[in-house]
């Protein structure tokens, strides 16, 4: 009996388990649709950019993720578990959905009665993790995204760049399987924006997996494996940085592009 010959084109690649997929998703709000039939996927230790004019619901996609935003209809399924489907919530354990979606906002959301320290530990003491456990891990994280000096202080004594990087922290504190960052850098100053986006290098070289909304279109193309141009709601194209930043084959895409002077 001969051997099957087993060449490049026989052996398909390993499919990449998918941490987040969208499926036909649609939300409404007041009667006006702000998400038409949106389908996309984020494979383990990806990096998925979402770009877009305002207002064309980037936000509301991240925020049917974690259903801080509830679908109309569609499905959502993260770490292989559909949270919600058909207008229902699946999910059972909402609490373990967002330690699961870790989200970076673009206002930091810090409790500004909290120090840093204080702010990582106290979403963990909230999921269970023993103190002393809670404590030594927001110093290590801290100390990761450059701010373990800064660890007493207060929100408002923390400079932008400083608060947004506790706010990682905080989210990596849970040991998220997916992190999502909404804007991260969008209320920063050039300074600032350079060192959040070095704490987001590090953690897309570590392997971390993240869906992001960003109008930083160099970091995008930088480090991301897949950007998503979304226009009133839906996807207008997807593909590799290179494709879609450098040689979007939409006039909607080109259009919006030539606004930030690009493509470059
Ligand atoms: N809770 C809400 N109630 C009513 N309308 C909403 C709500 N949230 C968002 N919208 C509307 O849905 C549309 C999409 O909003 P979304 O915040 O998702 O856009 P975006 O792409 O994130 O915009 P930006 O770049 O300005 O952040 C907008 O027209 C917005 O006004
Ligand atoms: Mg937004």
């Amino acid at each position: 009996m001969t051997e099957p010959v087993i060449t490049e084109k026989t052996v398909a690649p390993a499919p990449t388990e998918a941490v987040v997929r969208i499926e036909g998703l649609h939300k409404s709000f007041d009667g006006r649709l702000v998400l038409d039939d949106v389908h996309l996927e984020v494979g383990r230790g990806r990096i998925v950019s979402v770009i877009g004019q305002s207002g064309g619901g980037k936000t509301t996609l991240m925020r049917c993720v974690n259903l801080l935003e509830r679908p109309d209809r569609g499905t959502v399924e993260v770490a292989g578990e559909v949270v919600h489907s058909g207008g229902r919530t699946v999910c059972r354990d909402l609490p373990r959905l967002r330690r699961t979606v870790g989200m970076v906002f673009q206002r930091f959301h810090l409790f500004p009665h909290l120090t840093a320290v204080e702010n990582v530990v106290l979403a963990q003491r909230r999921a269970g993790v023993p103190e002393q456990e809670a404590l030594e891990r927001a110093v290590a994280l801290l100390r990761r995204v450059g701010v373990a000096h800064r660890g007493l202080a207060q929100p408002e004594q923390l400079s932008g760049g400083e608060q947004q990087r506790v706010a990682i922290a905080r989210a990596l504190a849970l040991r998220p399987e997916v992190l999502l960052f909404d804007e991260p850098t969008s209320s920063l100053d050039p300074e600032a924006t350079r060192e959040v986006l070095a704490v987001m290098r590090e953690l897309a070289a570590d392997g971390m997996t993240m869906m992001l909304v960003t109008h930083e279109l160099p970091f995008a193309r930088e480090v991301s494996d897949h950007v998503v141009f979304v226009d009133g709601g839906r996807i207008v194209e997807e593909g590799a940085p290179r494709d879609v930043l450098d040689n979007p084959a939409q006039a909607r895409t080109r259009e919006f592009l030539s606004s930030y002077g690009s493509p470059s």
